[in-house]
């Protein structure tokens, strides 16, 4: 059993604090979070487990600094999202965080090699390409064959299964190699032996490379050998729950 709580012993890398979002749909306002309080230890692995709906994904882009929140601070290595300008916000996603998400997001006039490069291009830009062209692009080699795809680097999203999808932008996120890996249900539409390998990939980077993952899950195994866990009740981030308990509520 992980033990679980929202204060991690070590060092704060990210901090939540009283972070609230909601989303206005017409007159309507449906209000997702609701003061999450949350710490991110280095190098820790902490997963986020949930019912379908309850704000997992909401609250993993407030915390990778994908959206803003509309109350309450993100801190990431002890500088607050609301301060940092957008372009350095920018390039700290792209160089230090890493992020899965649930749907993909792959481009889909790239193929399954390319997609992975793009963080690199993004990253060198044009001038800066040529030189580091080489170096990358065997990276991304490396990356897509870690992930079992070896065989598709050539394929575009449309003509690869949802898994394989989801492998590529596994591939994708850590071509930068990211000190900071947020993944929306990484081994959410995969097999449970390829779910297996992708769990291994993540944990042996963790070891090896001391890279900090924060996880929404709804896989059991995954939480489990996770450092800690908390789940998202009320929009709020709890760490009093049983994992089992956990998954009797995402059965409901
Ligand atoms: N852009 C949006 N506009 C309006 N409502 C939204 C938007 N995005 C999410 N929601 C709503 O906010 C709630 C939380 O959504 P979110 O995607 O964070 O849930 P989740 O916990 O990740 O669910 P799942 O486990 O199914 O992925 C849901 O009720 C969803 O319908
Ligand atoms: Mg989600």
């Amino acid at each position: 059993m992980s033990d679980a709580t929202t204060q991690a012993p070590g060092r704060v890398l990210l901090q939540a604090r009283g972070v609230t979002k909601a989303y206005k749909l017409g007159s309507t306002k449906l209000e997702v979070l609701r003061g999450v309080d949350l710490d991110v230890c280095e190098g820790e692995i902490l997963a986020i487990l949930g019912k379908s709906g309850c704000g997992k994904s909401t609250l993993l882009h407030v915390l990778g600094w994908l959206d803003p929140a509309d109350s309450g601070s993100i801190h990431f290595e002890g500088r607050d999202r609301a301060s940092v300008p957008q372009r350095e916000r920018a390039r700290l996603r792209n160089e230090v965080m890493g992020f899965v998400f649930q749907f993909y997001h792959l481009l889909p006039e790239l193929t399954a090699l390319e997609n992975v490069l793009m963080p690199s291009m993004i990253r060198y830009g044009r001038l800066a390409w040529p030189q580091h062209k080489k170096a990358v692009t065997e990276r991304a080699h490396v990356l897509l064959e870690q992930v079992g795809l070896k065989d598709r680097m050539g394929h575009r999203p449309r003509h690869l299964s949802g898994g394989e999808r989801q492998r590529v932008a596994i591939a994708r996120a850590l071509q930068n190699e990211p000190r900071f890996l947020f993944c929306d249900e990484p081994t959410g539409n995969l097999d449970g032996k390829t779910a297996d390998e992708i769990r291994d990939l993540l944990w042996q980077l963790n070891k090896e490379t001391g890279q900090t993952m924060v996880v929404v899950t709804h896989d059991a195994r995954m939480a489990r050998q996770a450092d800690r866990f908390v789940h998202i009740v009320d929009g709020r981030a709890r760490d009093d729950g049983e994992l089992d308990l956990v998954e009797e509520i995402q059965r409901d």
